[in-house]
């Protein structure tokens, strides 16, 4: 049975303001980094509304978060959609957000509507997405599916040095249900693309059928500092020009390989960062993404390589430590299929579609049939103040996820 219902617009978009007012600063730009004082207080407003919805409310020990309306049939596996609601420190208002209060937005429609479905529905809120201040990313569904110890992911240090269990800990999120209840039938998560191409094409919808690979290093250089002015050139161990050097390269890198191959230099630090004082450390990051698992390798040893030629020609050091590594991820075709036949039937254009960035989705594929529903990014801006989607848009890809939701939910 498919629902004839629609989504309340307005409401959806008034709750993605609100949400978005957390961690607001002063260029407009939201900032709630995982277990920050900022997270929690958007923890709390998610978990506050699932109550006024009437869900049943479960905190596991990595600090997921999921709100259960039950269906008519408890003994069946439950539906799951869900997202993040972490930012990047320069976030908008939409990455993850729209995802989990698109699935509070079905919850209150289905409510309002006194429509019960079969299989209860999950709306999952999943620690630390983003990575931007522990690694890896995904690290909370990464638990949720068995792919991390609970142990090892409470050890994990922030870039500010805190451990993410004692952070856990201090917002009040260490919750103690069960990891990995609620096994889901299916997963479906709701996002805007954060690229460019709905936006271009003027398609309406998404239907994300596979996701790239994602490989992460954090690599540090140590060369010897000493004064800009007096050291001849050929005397150097120039941490920073090192750290160009691999910048350089990892854009070379990429054009040289063409296709899916991406590569983003994305952090540096040099110290001791001074006009006049040659830098004895580097600490730079290393993003390579490709749909492919062999090209990506492929990127990754010429990577290597490069590193051990460049250490020896500088008179450097240079060691890595891998922050993230995951395989490409193919999506379930029957579920791609059922998102572009409900977009459809509701006249809205669309397309199959690969995702350039990382998903809670990508984790939850490991344990049931999973899929995405994008939406256009205008321009293809996204982990940028900018990020934007038209509300109409925004609520067309609602309207999708309740028609697929609750057709599974049957
Ligand atoms: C997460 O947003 C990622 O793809 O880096
Ligand atoms: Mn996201
Ligand atoms: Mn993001």
């Amino acid at each position: 049975m498919t629902t004839q219902h629609s989504i309340n617009g307005s409401r959806l978009l008034r709750q993605l303001n609100t949400l978005a007012d957390i961690g607001r600063t002063d260029t407009n730009a939201c900032c709630r980094l995982a277990l920050t004082d900022e997270d929690k207080q958007g923890r709390d407003l998610i978990v506050r509304w699932m109550k006024e919805l009437g869900m049943e409310i479960s905190i596991d020990p990595i600090g997921n978060i999921f709100g259960v309306r039950a269906g008519s049939r408890p003994e069946l596996a439950p539906v799951m959609t869900g997202s993040h609601i972490d930012t990047v420190r320069t976030g908008g208002a939409y990455d993850g957000n729209y995802g989990v209060l698109g699935g509070l937005e079905v919850v209150a429609t289905l409510n309002d509507a006194q429509h019960t479905t079969e299989r209860s529905l999950v709306v999952g809120v999943f620690t630390n997405e983003e990575g931007a201040r522990f690694a890896p990313d995904m690290l909370g569904s990464l638990v949720y599916v068995g792919g991390m110890t609970i142990e090892d992911a409470l050890n994990v240090k922030a870039i500010d040095g805190a451990v993410l269990g004692d952070e856990l800990k201090r917002i009040g999120y260490y919750g103690n249900s069960a990891l990995g209840i609620h096994k889901p039938h299916a997963f479906v998560e709701l996002h805007i693309e954060q690229g460019p191409l709905l936006d271009i094409e003027g398609i309406k919808i998404g239907a994300v059928e596979n996701l790239q690979g994602i490989s992460w290093q954090e690599l540090t250089i140590v060369g010897q500092s000493n004064h800009a002015g007096t050291t001849p050139m050929y005397l150097r161990h120039d941490a920073g020009y090192a750290a160009s050097a691999i910048s350089h390269f990892v854009r070379e890198l990429t054009r040289s390989m063409g296709g899916n191959q991406v590569g983003t230099v994305g952090h540096v630090v040099l110290t001791p960062n001074l006009i006049n004082v040659i830098a004895a450390r580097a600490t730079i990051t290393v993003d390579l993404r490709n749909t492919d698992e062999a090209l990506l390798q492929q990127a990754e040893r010429a990577l290597n390589d490069f590193l051990k030629s460049l250490a020896e020609s500088e008179g450097v050091t240079i060691t890595s430590r891998q922050l993230a590594r995951f395989e490409p991820v193919t999506f379930d075709a029957a579920l791609a299929d059922r998102i572009a036949y409900h977009a459809g039937n509701m006249n809205l254009s669309h397309r199959r579609m690969t995702s350039g960035a990382g998903h809670d989705a990508q984790m939850l594929a490991r344990i049931c049939p999973t899929a995405m529903i994008f939406v256009p990014s205008v321009g293809g801006i996204s982990h940028n103040p900018a990020e934007h989607t038209d509300p109409a848009d925004l609520i067309a890809g609602a309207n999708v996820l309740l028609a697929t939701l609750t057709e599974l939910a049957h």
